[in-house]
């Protein structure tokens, strides 16, 4: 089997001319920085996560089969170089840009901090390391994709969201947003990638507060820990200087707590166990 490439968290293999394998991996990032630490379970949570999502969804995708507790099969497809969010609620970069008047908002909308939108929205972005925002007529003029395929990926991509958000409700879970990808399958367009925490922000119902930062259910620990003990200033230090910040060593307790959350999540929202 060939290495392909290796992400944030998962490594991609070639396994023949027409399929890929994905291994997702236990690492784990915050602020930009990468940890040496490894979060145990974190790479079966996603691609169980995968599997369920692709499972569950009614949409064509490119899943094949679970080959692993932390690895899938899929078809190897074309990418659209479009990646495909949604937005249910005002918050991360939509703010900066909302504040920066790159976007309006309907007339009479509340611009407090993670306020639910009155409908969900299709936010897409290029897909270059640093994924620039694109309307429709950019997505179109920049040759990304065709109108056509804009309105379909804009239309499923929200029907996706709202599924997905209705069974991460029943779960007590708010989907705040997510990053689709979506591939070319002989000719007909294919929901690809991966779908899991690290494409979604999950927000608990219980302490969601209008107003107020919401961390991501599973990342909350990390970065409150990395806040109160001054790393996050340490690493913008770091990088104002031009130098590449350390990642600290994460303290056991918080490795445990947040293989607690994903495996929480995971078990909460799929109604299976790990
Ligand atoms: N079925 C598929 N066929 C071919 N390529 C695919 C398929 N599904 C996903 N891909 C692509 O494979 C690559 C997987 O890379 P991966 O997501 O692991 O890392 P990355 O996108 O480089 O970085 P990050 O960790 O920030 O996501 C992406 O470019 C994705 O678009
Ligand atoms: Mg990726």
């Amino acid at each position: 089997m060939k290495f392909l490439t290796s992400g944030k968290v998962k490594d991609v293999y070639e396994v023949d001319s027409d399929t890929l394998l994905f291994k997702f991996s236990n690492r784990v990032s915050a602020y930009d920085v990468k940890f040496n630490d490894e979060i145990p379970k974190k790479g079966e949570v996603l691609s169980k996560f995968a599997e369920f999502w692709f499972e569950t969804l009614d949409v064509p995708n490119h899943f094949v089969e679970t080959k692993s507790d932390t690895e899938i099969i899929v078809k190897k497809m074309k990418m659209l170089p479009i990646e495909c969010v949604v937005r249910g609620y005002f918050y991360g970069s939509m703010v900066s840009r909302w504040k920066n008047g790159e976007i309006s908002l309907p007339e009479g909308a509340s611009t407090e901090l993670a306020t639910k939108l009155s409908e969900p929205i299709f936010d897409p972005t290029t897909k270059s390391t640093h994924d620039v925002p694109v309307n429709r007529q950019q997505s179109i003029s920049q040759n990304l994709v065709t109108s056509e395929e804009f309105d379909w990926l804009s239309q499923k991509s929200i029907e996706i969201y709202n599924k997905m958000a209705d069974i991460s409700e029943k779960a007590g879970f708010i989907l705040a947003d997510l990053k689709l990808e979506f591939g070319k399958l002989d000719g007909k367009i294919t929901l690809g990638d991966s779908i899991g925490p690290d494409e979604y922000r999950l927000w608990p119902i219980d302490s969601y507060d209008v107003g107020k930062i919401q961390d991501a259910y599973d990342k909350q620990l990390l970065r409150d820990w990395l806040t109160a003990n001054g790393y996050q200033k340490k690493f913008e230090n770091s990088r104002s200087l031009g130098e590449e910040p350390v990642a600290p060593s994460i303290p056991t307790e918080i490795i445990g707590q947040m293989t607690d959350r994903y495996i929480t999540a995971y078990e909460h929202i799929t109604g299976k166990t790990i």
